[in-house]
């Protein structure tokens, strides 16, 4: 238990669009939406708002949260399928941004189950070379990747930043501290190649010289039924082998953070789980999936809520894209 979470922070854009004004954009209502998903409204990035402008103020909140400075970061990772520039990658942008002079930094692509991957991956980089400090942000602009004529995804989404400073206890001295009465206490990670949810790049379809193509639009394409099934079904699986791994029961985690996507698959596997809805934090009905934003800004949200406590055990569970899915279990 050397790895914990010292501080947390988000961001989302200042508009915010309810259910209702989804109608403008294709056949669709509050009612359907609410009844099948539980949101009710989603934040959106509008002209003068960036992705970047999101994932700095999340960093410098959770920054802020930790009592850390940027100078003293390690290591860097962004988890996002949609970074305003490819090149610089975000988490180069956020490094120049908060002058994280020395951190090491790079971006991570895992769709919703991103954060979870860079959580993990940060674990590892920390422990194998014994750094102190990490920021690790997950961050989307889905609402840019939106066919907003196909109202099976238009009304899903929602553009956030969220994530965490981690710290290690064991950096300096290279001794694991026994005694630590928080960290990241154990990881389950996992790929299962299925194509029910794709994004094409479009730029990589234009015609060059020697290849033909077309512009495809850069939008996600999903087969909403086929992930709700592997949803429901493997958050069931992550949920009892997470818990086992770090020796504990079901009934040892003192609150869920689901991955965001839908309420009704969190619901179902709490049923299934016999897990109490209390226990299962929620915040979908305001923000939608925000993909690898999800769990950091759940987090977030929980972490500066009145339900927080030092020493209670979260168990932190996503799905998405590629199939992903991931989870861990960590005592705060
Ligand atoms: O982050 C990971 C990625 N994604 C997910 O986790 C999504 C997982 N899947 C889901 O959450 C659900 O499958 C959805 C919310 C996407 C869809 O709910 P569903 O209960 O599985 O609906 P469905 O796709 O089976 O569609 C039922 C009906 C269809 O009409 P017919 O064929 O029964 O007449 C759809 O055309 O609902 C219709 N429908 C809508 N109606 C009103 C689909 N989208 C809408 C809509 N408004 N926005």
């Amino acid at each position: 238990m050397s790895i914990w979470i010292a501080g947390t922070g988000s961001a989302t854009p200042s508009l915010s669009v309810p259910n209702s004004e989804m109608t403008k954009f294709g056949d669709t209502s509050d009612e359907w939406i609410t009844t099948a998903t539980g949101i009710k409204e989603r934040r959106v990035l509008s002209q003068d708002e960036t992705l970047q402008g999101l994932v700095d103020k999340a960093a410098e909140r959770a920054l802020e949260a930790a009592g850390v400075v940027p100078k003293e970061v390690d290591l860097c990772i962004v988890a996002t399928i949609a970074g305003d520039t490819l090149v610089p990658s975000t988490s180069s942008n956020v490094k120049r941004a908060l002058h994280m002079e020395r951190a090491v930094n790079f971006d991570l692509n895992m769709a919703c189950s991103g954060f979870m991957y860079a959580l993990w991956t940060a674990q590892s980089l920390m422990l194998a070379n014994n750094f102190a400090t990490a920021v690790v942000i997950g961050a989307e602009q889905l609402s840019r990747m939106t066919d907003w004529g196909d109202r099976s995804t238009f009304v899903l989404f929602g553009d956030a930043a969220a994530g965490c400073v981690l710290k290690n206890d064991m950096a300096g001295s290279g001794v694991l501290d026994i005694n630590a009465k928080r960290g990241i206490i154990a990881s389950d990670i996992r790929s299962h190649y299925d194509d029910t949810l794709c994004l094409q790049v479009s730029g990589l379809t234009t015609p060059t010289p020697f290849v033909d193509g077309e512009d495809l639009p850069h939008v996600v394409k999903m087969n909403g039924r086929a992930v709700f099934k592997f949803a429901t079904a493997i958050m069931q699986e992550h949920i009892e082998s997470v818990t086992k791994k770090a020796g504990m029961t079901i009934d040892d985690i003192d609150y869920f953070i689901p991955h965001q996507a839908n309420q009704r698959i969190v619901a179902h596997v709490a049923k299934v789980l016999g897990i109490p809805m209390e226990k299962m934090f929620l915040n979908v009905h305001k923000y939608g999936n925000t993909s690898a934003a999800s769990v950091p800004l759940a987090l977030d949200e929980f972490m500066r809520s009145g339900n927080a406590r030092a020493g209670q055990n979260l168990l932190m569970v996503a799905f998405g894209g590629g199939l992903s899915s991931a989870s861990c279990v960590v005592k705060v």
